[in-house]
């Protein structure tokens, strides 16, 4: 029996959702603890594409239990839509998802003003998702925010949304925003909820208790560890810890009950929106581009790229514990003559060997590369790790050995069936 946390070891988009997807074959429960409608994690199922946002991807593989724990931030319409989105696919939740009762909501004021903070900003902006991730994790730290519980009980939701709405729409019209309506909150609010509220149900004790049935857990982290509000490139960051402890805190899950942390890397570097990206390489985004691949799943953006940095993963896997690997997105890397990886830093002449703090910094380092050779052959139909070429499989080692961990899963393609078990 082992409950595992994956987590992201970079900025996220690594490829949870398929890594997710293919290891609920084994787990019974999946739980997204943390982040909201900014993940975006990608399914392939036959010929069928999922792109869910807040629904766990273990709610693929029929018979699987999901839940939403209580770090993550709900936007009620959202997850109505992916529901919608599910049942028109036929998947079937009922009885398999639940939401935590101490989630807390994103509101339509949240969107609006995490807009007007970006545009005040300027060409400092963050570049978020714009999904008002940020302000709804802002209400909850200040303890203004409004809970799954609060939007299913429908006696009192109307005169808490007044009240809240007010207040919001004060500070909107401070930052030259557009106030939001009360009366379509309340509508779209109190629909939304007639539709969750079968969902809604006390998450930590569904989890204790699948803890002492001796059932598999599986948490889904979302976003990255570069991300993290406390771990990542802040300011340029998300608003939750997407880091392994964040497993814990946003779902009630005791530390000690954690058997793995698998961190799931990309055989390269990407990220989306502002802020310091050491390998950025426009030659390998221009590739990867062309080849069709490394577009947002939630924005759309095409995402910046480049090499595979050494010195931020193993600093990852410090920090999330990270003892088990699963690489994607190798097939990404099959035309390329040469590939490079980046060992240590250069800062102001100094070599060092982990992530400043200060962003400026970041933006600062100069990459110290080693440059590997590349297979130039396709590895999308490779079966098993002695079918992919000699010299993807050195380079693989030779990530792993740098970051201390083990190959579990190698992934070349979005299918199921191009995962090799190493
Ligand atoms: P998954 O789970 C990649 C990025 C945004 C922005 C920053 C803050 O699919 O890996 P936010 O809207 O969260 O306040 O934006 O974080 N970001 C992601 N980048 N993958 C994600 O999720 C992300 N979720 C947020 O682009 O730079
Ligand atoms: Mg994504």
């Amino acid at each position: 029996m082992a409950n595992t946390i994956l987590v992201g070891a970079q900025w996220g988009d690594e490829g949870k959702g398929k890594i997710i997807d293919v290891l609920t074959e084994q787990a019974d429960v999946v739980v997204r603890s943390q982040g909201g409608a900014n993940a975006g994690h990608t399914v392939r199922v036959g010929a069928k594409e999922y792109i869910l946002h807040l629904i766990p991807s273990g709610i693929l593989r029929r018979g699987k239990v999901c839940l939403i724990g209580n770090g993550v931030v709900i936007n009620p319409t959202s997850l109505v839509g992916e529901l919608d989105g599910l049942k028109q696919k036929k998947v079937n939740v009922k009885g398999r998802l639940y939401i935590s009762d101490k989630a807390h909501l994103v509101m339509p004021y949240h969107r609006e003003l995490e807009a007007c903070a970006e545009r005040i900003k300027g060409k400092n902006k963050i570049g978020t998702t714009l999904r008002g991730i940020g302000p709804a994790y802002g209400d909850k730290i200040a303890r203004t925010g409004l809970r799954m519980a609060d939007l299913v009980d429908t006696k009192n939701l109307e005169a808490r949304l007044r009240t809240r709405v007010r207040e919001a729409n004060r500070l909107i019209k401070a930052f030259g925003g557009k106030a939001v309506p009360f009366k379509a909150v309340n509508d779209e609010y109190s629909k939304a909820a007639r539709r969750l509220k079968p969902f809604v149900a006390n998450t930590t004790k569904m989890l204790h208790d699948a803890l002492a049935a001796k059932k598999e857990v599986l948490f889904e982290g979302a976003q990255g560890t570069y991300l993290d509000i406390d771990q990542g490139t802040y300011p340029f960051v998300t608003s939750s810890n997407t880091t392994s402890g964040g497993a814990c805190t946003g779902s009630g899950m005791p530390p000690n009950k954690v058997d793995h942390v698998l961190g799931v890397i990309k055989a390269y570097t990407t990220r989306v929106g502002g802020g310091p990206f050491p390998t950025e390489d426009d030659d390998i985004g221009d590739m990867l581009h062309n080849m069709g691949r490394e577009f947002g799943a939630t924005t759309g953006r095409p995402r910046r790229c480049g090499w595979f940095d050494a010195v931020a993963t193993r600093q990852a896997a410090q920090v999330n514990g990270i003892d088990q690997l699963a690489i994607t997105n190798i097939d990404g890397l099959d035309k390329l003559p040469e590939i490079r990886v980046c060992m240590a830093y250069k800062l102001r002449g100094k070599t060092i060997d982990y992530v400043p703090t200060i962003s400026g910094d970041i933006e600062q380092v100069k990459p110290v590369y080693e440059t590997f050779p590349g297979w130039q052959t396709d590895t999308t139909k490779a079966k098993t790790w002695k079918d992919l070429p000699p010299k993807a499989r050195r380079y693989l080692q030779a990530i792993a050995k740098m970051i201390d961990a083990k190959i579990l899963i190698a992934s070349i393609g979005p299918a199921r069936n191009q995962t090799i078990f190493v």
